[in-house]
């Protein structure tokens, strides 16, 4: 095995950490990533050769490819998931700890020889655009071309990146194996894994990441969540920024005035259809457009606005639910040139998922590679199938989704998965009152992370599973941003997911959510009208625009926007649960919030 860098790569520390993890993981070879498209291209055919990629067919999806994961791997792995501070309370409550020195043992002994008979490629990615100053780079070693062909996508990476990186530039190193060594001769799998060990590891101090034995999402492609959230969110705590689980998008109104609002819903909780929403027919003039749909860096900027940028090139998007009613724009991005992972496939060579389309195949070759019809009782597609394209397809774009300045936030929108208990929107009455309100937001959980679904836990700001440190310390975090600039951005709350007596969901969600963000957008330009309810301000029915949405009553409306006294009781009881848990770091400022809420709500 040849340990020569090639001539692009000049950072010494960089060639000699790669030397060292191979002696540590001994591969067969080493592979310099230079991000070229002949590469690219030799990567795809290898991996179609290894059965990891299924060529789909060109007539129907030119330059695409469906991948199947093992059965074992379909999801991020949130309890296999750690911050190693230096000290346990640092890393809070809300992460898994482990020593450092007790970490690097095991995982030394983990990656001793776990690269054997594979190679060992060397991944240089941006996030963020190339250069800027706001943009981190990251090295990824990695033996997964599927993580090399995803990286592509999902970064900008590329042997440009040594010219940002020069001699001696700083760099996030990442490492990450699919935990499955080959023996001499031993045949290879589509998707190796380890099916019984997997650790996903962050050195927050030391600002490093280690991941072993999944080849899925957000567990293998380092840059998105191990860096862009846990990594970046403790790098944002120390020089006064935010790194957030949010969509990014713009929205224009027929007289031309444009504000940008940042979202942050859980998982699988509708981000990227947020962010590419098209408007009712009835909007005339209206535009939205997107700049992110899952990570957003925001910084103060000396206008005394935040500013926000998606540190991403790409989308790893929801396939189940994903269809031209839903999401047009995502669906028109997924014509060509696309990765699916676990979608079901079609006897004629193209995907499918559920809600894809009204018609249903009547035969299918679900994702675990069986046959499928529909009476089979079986979901076709993984309920955490995915798609990764670039963001540059997307026909909703904004045209400074690359701009190294970042767009300027005007508000700030949470929303959980709830069946109950949280109205349609209100608006925070305050700074505090919005950070209170993300804090104690809950959702229901989604197929986005390995475990039971549905069942409703705190997420707060979406970052349970993401936020590198003590969640009472990023709250306070959260607080002390409003001493950073003068135009605070508003906070609001959504929820599009009630649902009636028969389970089904109240609001028709998607398209219609646009009458939500016109109002939002209304309340900061001054022009939308509210009233008082104990959660802050909230639409009367007259205050919504309902052109065009037959159907749909005063009384559907009211039943969004009830508060329920009982559940409210409950809900409380949640909220000082988790506050509980935190109490060691939690800001006194939102425990009195608590008692104030209670008294507004009668409860
Ligand atoms: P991650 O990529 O996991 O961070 O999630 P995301 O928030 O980007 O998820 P995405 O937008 O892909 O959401 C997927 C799920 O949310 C699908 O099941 C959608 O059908 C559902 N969804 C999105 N928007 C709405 C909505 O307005 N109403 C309802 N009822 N469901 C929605
Ligand atoms: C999420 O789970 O929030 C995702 C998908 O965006 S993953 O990249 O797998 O984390
Ligand atoms: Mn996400």
């Amino acid at each position: 095995m040849s340990l020569q860098a090639p001539s692009f790569v000049r950072h010494q520390q960089l060639i000699n950490w790669v030397a060292e993890v191979a002696a540590l993981t001994k591969p067969a070879a080493i592979h310099w990533v230079d991000g070229s498209e002949a590469e690219n291209q030799q990567l795809l055919a290898q991996m179609v050769a290894a059965g990891t990629l299924t060529p789909l067919n060109p007539a129907k999806r030119p330059d695409s490819y469906a991948a199947f994961s093992d059965p074992s791997d379909v999801a991020r792995v949130e309890d296999r998931t750690f911050v190693c501070s230096a000290r346990r309370e640092d890393a809070g409550p809300n992460n898994n700890w482990m020593d450092p020195a007790q970490m690097r043992t095991t995982l030394n002994g983990l990656f001793d020889g776990c690269m054997a008979g594979r190679t060992l490629y060397v991944i240089p990615f941006s996030m963020g655009p190339l250069g800027s100053p706001i943009a981190h780079v990251g090295i990824e070693l990695t033996d997964s071309p599927y993580v090399v062909a995803s990286m592509r996508i999902m970064t900008r990476m590329g042997r440009n990146v040594y010219e940002v990186l020069g001699e001696d530039g700083p760099f996030v190193p990442c490492v990450h194996s699919v935990g499955a060594p080959l023996a001499a001769g031993q045949a290879d799998k589509p998707w190796p894994c380890n099916p019984d060990t997997k650790y996903i590891v962050h050195y927050p101090e030391t600002r490093e990441i280690w991941s072993y034995g999944s080849g899925y999402g957000g567990n293998a492609l380092l840059g998105k969540k191990c860096f862009a959230l846990r990594i970046a969110s403790t790098m944002g705590r120390d020089q006064g920024w935010l790194a957030e689980h949010m969509l990014i998008l713009g929205v224009e109104n027929p007289q031309g005035d444009k504000r940008y609002v940042a979202a942050a819903f859980p998982s699988a909780c509708g981000k990227t259809n947020f962010a590419m929403l098209i408007p009712p027919k009835t909007y005339d003039g209206w535009k939205v457009t997107t700049v992110g749909d899952d990570i957003a860096w925001i910084k103060p900027a000396a206008d005394g606005q935040l500013y926000a940028i998606n540190p991403e090139n790409g989308y790893f998007g929801v396939a189940p639910g994903t269809s031209v009613k839903s999401n047009p724009n995502a669906m028109a991005m997924l014509n060509e040139g696309v990765i699916f992972t676990n979608v079901a496939l079609t006897d004629d060579g193209d995907v499918w998922w559920e809600g894809m389309s009204k018609d249903i195949p009547a035969h299918l070759t679900d994702w675990q590679g069986k046959d499928w019809t529909p009476d089979c009782g079986r979901k076709a597609a993984h309920p955490n199938a995915r798609f990764t394209v670039p963001a540059a397809k997307c026909p909703s774009l904004d045209p400074a989704w690359n701009d190294p300045a970042g767009v300027p936030i005007s508000a700030f929108i949470f929303g959980g998965r709830r069946s109950s208990t949280v109205p349609l929107v209100f608006e925070a009455a305050s700074w505090e009152d919005g950070v209170y309100m993300a804090a104690t937001m809950g959702s229901e959980t989604t197929a986005a992370a390995f475990g039971a679904q549905g069942v409703t836990r705190r997420d707060p700001f979406a970052m349970l599973p993401f936020c590198g440190y003590h969640m009472g310390d990023y709250f306070q975090h959260w607080l002390d941003m409003a001493g950073k600039v003068s135009k605070l951005p508003r906070i609001f709350c959504v929820n599009w997911f009630r649902t009636d007596a028969d389970g089904k969901f109240i609001w028709p969600g998607f398209g219609d959510n646009m009458r939500v963000l016109e109002w939002i957008v209304g309340r900061v330009q001054g022009t939308a009208q509210a009233e008082d309810s104990p959660l802050g301000k909230v639409p009367a029915y007259a205050h919504l625009n309902w052109a065009g949405m037959d159907g749909f009553t005063e009384q559907h409306f009211q039943q969004l926007m009830v508060l329920d006294e009982a559940a409210w009781r409950h809900e409380l009881a949640a909220h000082d649960e988790w506050f509980a848990k935190l109490a060691d770091a939690l800001p006194a400022s939102l425990a009195a919030r608590r008692s104030k809420l209670a008294e507004a709500l009668g409860v």
